[in-house]
């Protein structure tokens, strides 16, 4: 049924609930059971989750797992990962004690500039704009004064506004591009803030500048807001170790794993359909880090893909080398990450999962949650150049099927032990559980 509805956001939640379940299920009280089996006992807690957003219903769960042995920069982490995806834990702790019997990962942040804009239109001589940009300048960060002190007293703080003729673009069409720095915060509301000041400050003064013909006093603002394309915001990951040292029980020798390992990476590297798949692998691992962290996955989704794009074609985000026998496998990606404020200080198992990891700055968190993604593209690599990936993908799928099917923990270790030794595929998976039920 296709209802509308006004005033729905006035509603009580059980108001909101009632309408929903009334208007949209066959059967209201299964979906309000199910609704209500997710709200949390705690009042509080479920009051906490209830206005992060609008019109909140229920929770909607992920699992936190943990990833541990990551050695990064000679100190170990275990890794929180909220992720629903099986096998991603388990590939990246895999990973983890691989790279952590080789020396363990190596970051280094490169750097942490972050970019907001105010985009306006002006239709006059170049020149003028130029000189009443120049003119303004030292007053746009002036008057921001008040949104920047707290973060100057810090370190941070907006380090250059830039007037920006996009003219050949479109008519009209110039920016404010202005670069931050804002130490442990992702920065969202800090620059956003600035860039809404810069504006007013921006197009009330030149009402009254001199150089501006009448018309030219007319700045149209359309738009301020930060860019999340942070290429100045970035983080590198690194493993090496000898070729030799490669070598573990897979049917494989270290020199050939070496060399399919770099013939992958390379095709990733040249062949778009194959990098955005070795690059949603990545993303695997860094946005479930991000995610358990209270970080934007979807800010560095947006960044990571558009950084991979760079270059005019979309490629790889990792690299590989073999030199004097020495294979090395390295990332390089731009990562806007905040560990106080937002949901940091709010969401008690994303401040659990920032103690996990020693309470991190943003430069420790960006080197990470990095290394994350560099582990996970390892693993992936090293499943699809050896064994395949489905092996142990499905191992994983079998348990989600088993649980599907609602097996009991005496079916679930028959069907374990059952599929060590046969190929797990769904339908075989539904065969032996009702095969097994008949015989019961
Ligand atoms: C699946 O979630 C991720 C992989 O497809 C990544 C890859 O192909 O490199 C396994």
């Amino acid at each position: 049924m296709c209802a509308s509805i006004s005033g729905f956001s006035k509603l009580s939640k059980s108001k909101k609930i009632d309408w929903i379940v009334d208007t949209y299920f066959s059967n209201a009280e299964d979906a309000k059971r199910i609704l209500k089996q997710y709200w949390n006992s705690n009042d509080k807690l479920q009051q906490l989750h209830d206005e992060f957003i609008e019109n909140t219903i229920t929770n909607y769960y992920l699992p936190l797992g943990v990833a541990p042995n990551f050695l990064i920069n000679e100190k170990l982490y275990t890794i929180p990962m909220a992720i629903e995806e099986s096998s991603v834990v388990a590939a990246a702790s895999k990973a983890a004690k691989f790279w952590m019997d080789r020396g363990g990962f190596k970051t280094q942040v490169i750097s942490t500039t972050k970019i907001g804009q105010v985009h306006f239109m002006y239709y006059g001589s170049t020149e003028n704009i130029k000189n009443y940009f120049n003119s303004i300048k030292s007053q746009l960060i002036e008057d921001a004064k008040p949104i920047t002190k707290n973060m100057e007293k810090r370190g941070g703080g907006i380090l250059d506004i830039e007037l920006r003729d996009k003219t050949e673009y479109i008519e009209g069409y110039y920016q404010l591009h202005a670069s931050f720095e804002t130490l442990d915060a992702m920065g969202a509301n800090f620059i956003n803030s600035c860039l809404e000041q810069f504006s007013k400050t921006f197009k009330t003064e030149a009402l009254t500048f001199d150089g501006f013909s009448e018309e030219e006093k007319n700045i149209q603002i359309v738009m301020s807001i930060l860019s999340n394309y942070v290429p100045d915001c970035l983080v590198r990951a690194e493993v090496s170790c000898r070729v030799e040292d490669l070598n573990e029980d897979k049917n494989i020798s270290a020199e050939e794993f070496a060399t399919k390992f770099l013939q992958a990476v390379k095709i990733a590297e040249v062949e778009p359909y194959r990098a955005v798949t070795h690059n949603k692998g990545i993303m695997n691992g860094i946005d479930a880090v991000v995610l358990a962290t209270g970080n934007d996955f979807r800010a560095v989704e947006a960044g990571v893909h558009a950084y991979a794009s760079r270059n005019g074609i979309y490629s790889s985000l990792s690299h590989a080398k073999v030199e004097n026998g020495i294979f090395t496998f390295w990332m390089e990606i731009p990562l806007a990450l905040g560990t106080v404020g937002g949901l940091t200080g709010l969401h008690p198992l994303v401040k659990l999962s920032l103690e996990l990891l020693h309470h991190p700055t943003a430069k420790e968190l960006m080197q990470i949650v990095a290394v994350a993604g560099l582990a996970q593209n390892f693993a992936a690599l090293r499943s699809l150049t050896t064994t395949g990936i489905q092996e142990g993908h499905m191992k994983m799928h079998l348990m989600n099927i088993l649980n599907q099917f609602e097996a009991t923990e005496t079916e679930k270790a028959t069907l374990t032990e059952h599929f060590k030794t046969n190929v797990v595929t769904h339908s075989a998976v539904v065969e032996a559980i009702n095969q097994l039920r008949i015989n019961n």
